[in-house]
């Protein structure tokens, strides 16, 4: 029999006990197809009493994942405890130092720390490899690595938070505002057990930023994504949004332009029966656009405990084959620094705003758009309240900044109930 692949497993969560669940039960499988046997030796937890449904009787314990990382009988590290920096990102390192092959779910470490650790794999001549880390189920790394190496990726674009996704839609349907679904959310403990990295958008920035990098050659940038959550998101806009057939979602955006490298975590408006429109619940999609391949829609579900061991284990079938690739898809050491754009894609704006029922003020919004170059495409007034009507104006496209010079301006005209909703309208 050929030398079994051993592999050393840190962090027993729901995504570690998938990870033995399946080199225990589908060991044949695995093991025809990489030609060889894959074999956890140690494991290593913050609690070895916890009962988690699993046998680990077979396998050292360690209580300390540094020490995991550095033994003898480990080949491949496979990092699953989470956190940027830390235990997880001094088990890397060690595991790195000693040559070890490391596997990773954690997209907070690379998004911080991606490019030091794939400097340091390369020299050790060790693979530092993310699948799990980037919208769980869907092997979009090995995509963008594999797949699409004949392409010049132009364009990447995801829903890759399922939360916020579960949160959005559960709005629209229950018509509930966004307080009471955080609530639900966080009883059927969807929420990180820190909420702002879902409902910020930090999650999503990260494995946008993970991706960027990959897609366009460049060292991860997470300080360049600009990030904007869900948390201001109204049922109205969802509602409204909708009349107008657009459905709202956190979706980010990578794109390289002239300017330098666009990326984007926001909530954005999508047509309605575009995929991404129709993503319901707490799935994940991406989509990857490429020269000459055109446009590729992937879908699938971007936690939990199958789906994300199932992209772990995609990286580990690698190492066990032979097949060694760079971590970012090319020599770390050959990766450009990312210059972020200094100015925005022009896009169709979607506005919201209360105007005063008086004579002469929908005229007042409209000249201050026309003065500073923002062209109307499509206007709506609904039924007054009694001092108020809600106002939804689409813009055709036009540039961030004149829009925000025009948001600036409707607030000085004095005929708005508080601050118009600006939200950009992507292109997908
Ligand atoms: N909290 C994430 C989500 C999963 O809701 O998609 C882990 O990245």
């Amino acid at each position: 029999m050929t030398t079994p692949l051993r592999l050393g497993i840190a962090g027993l969560g729901t995504v570690g006990a998938g990870v033995v669940k399946i080199v225990q039960r589908k060991a044949d499988l695995l093991a025809r197809r990489a030609g060889r046997p894959i074999a956890i030796t140690a494991v290593s937890a913050r609690n070895r009493d916890k009962e988690r449904g699993i046998r680990l009787g077979d396998y050292a314990w360690e209580d300390d994942p540094v020490a995991l990382a550095r033994r003898d009988d480990v080949d491949v590290f496979v990092e699953l405890m989470g956190g940027a920096d830390g235990p997880a990102k001094a088990a890397a390192e060690a595991a790195i130092a000693a040559g070890r092959d490391v596997v990773t779910a954690n997209k907070a470490m690379l998004a911080h720390h991606g490019q030091d650790l794939a400097l340091a794999a390369e020299k050790a001549g060790a693979v530092l490899r993310f699948e799990a880390a980037v919208a769980g189920g869907i092997p979009v790394v090995k995509a963008l690595t594999e797949g699409l190496a004949g392409n010049e990726v132009t364009r990447v674009m995801g829903v890759m938070n399922g939360t916020c996704n579960y949160i959005l839609t559960r709005m629209e349907h229950a018509h509930l505002p966004y307080e009471d679904i955080f609530e639900e959310a966080r009883k059927l403990g969807y929420l990180e057990a820190d909420p702002t990295l879902d409902v910020g958008g930090i999650d999503a920035g990260h494995k946008l930023a993970l991706l960027a990098s990959v897609a366009f050659g460049a060292q991860v940038d997470f300080a360049g994504v600009a990030l904007e959550g869900i948390e201001r998101i109204s049922i109205a806009d969802i509602e409204q949004a909708r009349d107008m057939g657009y459905r709202i979602k956190l979706l980010g955006v990578a794109q390289m332009t002239g300017r330098g490298l666009v990326q984007r975590m926001s909530p954005c408006l999508v047509p309605a029966d575009s995929p991404l429109g129709q993503l319901e619940g707490g799935t994940n999609m991406v989509v990857l656009e490429g020269d000459p391949v055109g446009q590729i829609v992937l879908r699938g579900a971007g936690a939990g405990e199958g789906p994300t061991a199932s992209a772990v284990m995609a990286d580990v079938m690698d190492i066990a084959r032979g097949t060694r690739l760079s971590t970012f898809g090319q020599p770390a050491s050959a990766l450009a620094q990312a210059t972020p754009a200094v100015s925005s894609v022009p896009a169709a704006f979607y506005l919201r705003m209360e105007l005063q029922d008086k004579p002469g003020a929908l005229a007042k919004i409209a000249t201050v758009l026309g003065e500073v170059g923002v062209s109307i495409d499509r206007m709506r007034q609904y039924q007054h309240t009694e001092a108020t009507a809600p106002v939804l104006i689409v813009t055709h496209k036009t540039r961030r900044e004149a829009l925000d010079q025009a948001l600036a301006g409707m607030d000085a005209t004095g005929v708005l109930e508080g601050h118009p909703v600006a939200i950009r309208i992507e292109d997908v």
